[in-house]
C-alpha cells in the first residue's frame, strides 16, 4: 500500500518516486494518519508555502479506492487508508517478513567479548559479549556474512610476570584446581613481591622475551594458562548460548607486527621518542600512537594494527566493528587514524568503535569466589537460580524446569542489558531484572508463552482464508501497526549499532498484545472471527520470537 501512496504522490507532485519515498513518513500516532507527507522540502523548489502545497496535492489526488480520506494539517498531508485494506496489507506483509538481502555479498567483522587470559571474565566483558552477539544476529538477518571474532588478550608482558610468579609461588595442582582464580592470585602476589624486589621485574621481562623468541618452556606454560582460561570462558559462553567463528587472540599476530612496523617506516610515519617508536598524531589532536617499546616489543596497538590488515586481507570486510568499553575510545581513534595515514581511505567508514557504558552492581548480592572479584558466570548462575525459584513458586508442575529457568534467567540479564541505549550505564537490581510485570525479558517471554498457550488451546484451521475486515478493532490495528515496524527496526538497529531498538520493539509488541488480548477475546464462537484473531496471535508469537532471537534470547513455550 505504501507503494501505491508513493505512486499517487509522485504523480500529483510530478516528482520521482525515490524522492517521495525519502520524504514519506509513518506518523507516531494513529490519529495522524497511516502515512504522512511533510511538504517542507518541496516548498523550496515550488516556491509555495508548505500548507498550500499539501492542499494542492490533496486536490490532485482526489478520491482513490484505497484511501478513506485525506487531511491537510499544517505542512502535512495525512493519509487515512481504508482500514480493511490497511489491515489486509499489513497482515500479508507481516506474514511474509523474512530475512533481508541488503547485506548479500558483504562481510562484517565483529570483534567482541575478548577477555584477558588469566583474568576473570567480568561484567564488562559480559556487556561486549551480549551486544556483539546481538549485532551479529541483526547483521545476519540483513543478509550480511558476519565473522564473529574473539580477540583474546593472550599476549603481553603480564605473562612474563605470571610465569615468574608461578615458578616461585605456584603449583600445578592449585592452578588446575582453581583455574583463573589461582592465576589472578599469582598475579597479585607478583606485584606485592616486586614492590620489595625489583629484580623480579627483570626476570619477568626475560620470560616474556623468551616467549617472543619462541622458547619452548615459556610457551608451554603460557599455552597452559591460555587453555585453562579459555576453558572457563567457554563455560560462560555455553550459559549464554553464544559462539564465535574465530578465536584469534593477540598472540596470533605476534609474527605479524614486524610487517606493521615496516609498513609504517616505509611510509615515513615512524618516529623515535625516548627510545620507543611512535606515530605522531598531534595534527589530529591525539596523543601519539605507541608502536614499539624501547626493548623492541610490540604492544596492544601494534597487534590491533596487524589484526586490521589480516582481517581486511582475509575477509575483505565492508565494516569491522569493535565492541568495547568507552575507555578504549582514544586507543581505537589512534589505531584507525594510523591505518588511514597508511593510505587506506576505507579506514574512515569501515572501522567502527562501538562503546558502551559501565555496569554497576549496587544492590546485587553476589556470591563472589574471592575478595570482591565478580565473575560474569556467577551472575548468570544466580539469575538462573532465581528464575528457578520463581518457577517453583508460580508453576511447580512445569516440565523441563531447568531448561526454562536457564532461558528465563539468562534472558532476563540479556534483555536488561540491551533495553537501554548501549552508551548508558547499566545498574543491576535483581527484582527489576527478573520482574515478570515490568519492562523486562521475562515479561516479553511470558507474553510469548501466552500466545503459545492460546494457539494450543483454541481450535483453528491454519489453512483457512482470513477475513481481514474482522480485525478492525482499535487494539488489533494498533498491534498490527507495531508488528509491521519490524523490518524498519532491524534496519535502524543495524545502522545505529543499537540492539536497544529491537528490545524496545519487542516490548512495544508485547504491551500492544496485552491491550489487544484484554480487549478482544480470541476463543469466540464465530469461526471466522476466531480464525482472524488467532492469526494475529500467531503473527505476534513469531514476531516476538524473531525479535528476541536477535537479542540472543530464547523463548520457552511454557514458563
Ligand atoms: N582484551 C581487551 C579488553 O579486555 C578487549 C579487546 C578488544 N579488541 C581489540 N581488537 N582491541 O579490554
Amino acid at each position: 500500500m505504501k507503494e501505491q501512496i508513493i505512486a499517487l504522490l509522485a504523480d500529483a507532485a510530478e516528482l520521482d518516486k525515490e524522492i517521495i519515498t525519502d520524504i514519506l513518513e509513518i506518523p507516531p500516532r494513529a490519529d495522524m494518519g497511516d502515512y504522512a507527507f511533510p511538504c517542507f522540502q518541496l516548498a523550496k523548489t515550488l516556491h509555495k508555502a508548505p500548507p498550500v502545497i499539501a492542499a494542492d496535492l490533496a486536490q490532485r489526488i482526489g478520491t482513490v479506492d484505497i484511501i478513506d480520506h485525506l487531511e491537510v494539517k499544517g505542512a502535512y498531508l495525512n493519509f487515512f487508508l481504508k482500514k480493511e485494506m490497511f489491515v489486509k496489507s499489513m497482515m500479508e506483509q507481516a506474514l511474509h517478513f523474512g530475512a533481508s538481502t541488503i547485506g548479500e555479498g558483504k562481510t562484517i567483522c565483529i570483534d567482541y567479548s575478548s577477555p584477558n587470559v588469566a583474568k576473570n571474565f567480568h561484567v564488562g566483558h559480559l556487556r561486549t559479549t551480549i551486544i556483539g552477539n546481538s549485532l551479529y544476529k541483526i547483521y545476519s538477518k540483513l543478509g550480511y556474512q558476519v565473522e564473529r571474532i574473539n580477540h583474546l588478550g593472550d599476549w603481553g608482558t603480564q605473562f612474563g610476570k605470571l610465569i615468574v610468579a608461578y615458578k616461585a609461588w605456584g603449583s600445578q595442582e592449585a592452578v588446575e584446581k582453581e583455574g583463573v582464580a589461582e592465576l589472578m592470585r599469582l598475579y597479585v602476589k607478583f606485584h606485592e613481591e616486586a614492590e620489595k624486589d625489583d629484580s623480579l621485574n627483570d626476570q619477568a621481562r626475560e620470560w616474556f622475551t623468551r616467549m617472543e623468541q619462541g622458547n619452548e618452556e615459556a610457551l608451554s606454560i603460557w599455552q597452559w594458562f591460555v587453555d585453562i582460561s579459555l576453558n572457563e570462558y567457554k563455560q560462560t559462553y555455553a550459559l549464554l548460548g553464544m559462539e564465535f567463528d574465530h578465536y584469534l587472540g593477540e598472540s596470533f599476530y605476534r609474527d605479524k607486527t614486524a610487517d606493521v612496523v615496516k609498513r609504517l617506516s616505509d611510509a615515513g610515519l615512524l618516529k623515535e621518542s625516548q627510545g620507543a617508536k611512535i606515530v605522531d598524531l598531534e595534527e589530529y589532536n591525539m596523543a601519539p600512537c605507541l608502536i614499539m617499546k624501547k626493548d623492541g616489543s610490540s604492544i596492544y596497538a601494534t597487534r590491533d594494527l596487524a589484526a586490521i590488515f589480516y582481517r581486511k586481507e582475509t575477509w575483505n570486510f565492508e565494516k569491522c566493528l569493535y565492541v568495547t568499553g568507552q575507555e578504549q575510545k582514544l586507543h581505537f581513534a589512534q589505531v584507525f587514524k594510523v591505518v588511514e595515514l597508511l593510505g587506506n581511505e576505507w579506514a574512515k567508514d569501515s572501522l567502527v568503535h562501538i562503546p558502551y557504558g559501565l555496569v554497576s552492581l549496587e544492590g546485587a548480592k553476589l556470591s563472589t569466589r574471592s575478595g570482591n572479584i565478580i565473575y560474569a558466570e556467577d551472575i548468570l548462575l544466580e539469575a538462573i537460580d532465581k528464575a528457578r525459584d520463581i518457577i517453583a513458586e508460580k508453576n511447580p508442575g512445569l516440565e523441563n524446569k531447568d531448561e526454562v529457568a536457564k532461558s528465563v534467567g539468562v534472558g532476563a540479564i540479556l534483555f536488561h542489558d540491551l533495553y537501554n541505549q548501549r552508551i548508558k550505564d547499566v545498574s543491576f537490581k535483581w527484582d527489576k531484572v527478573l520482574n515478570f510485570d515490568g519492562e523486562t525479558g521475562p515479561y516479553v517471554q511470558y507474553t510469548y508463552c501466552r500466545c503459545a498457550s492460546i494457539l494450543r488451546s483454541v481450535p483453528y484451521d491454519e489453512q483457512a482464508a482470513i477475513d481481514y475486515s474482522l480485525l478492525l478493532d482499535e487494539e488489533a490495528i494498533a498491534l498490527l501497526r507495531e508488528i509491521s515496524r519490524f523490518p524498519q527496526a532491524v534496519l535502524d538497529a543495524a545502522e545505529k549499532y543499537e540492539p536497544s531498538v529491537i528490545a524496545r520493539f519487542a516490548m512495544d509488541v508485547a504491551q500492544s498484545f496485552s491491550r489487544f488480548y484484554n480487549a478482544c477475546r480470541v476463543n469466540v464462537e464465530d469461526d471466522s472471527l476466531r480464525a482472524a484473531r488467532v492469526k494475529l496471535v500467531a503473527l505476534t508469537k513469531t514476531t516476538l520470537r524473531d525479535a528476541l532471537d536477535l537479542l540472543g534470547i530464547q523463548c520457552p513455550e511454557q514458563m
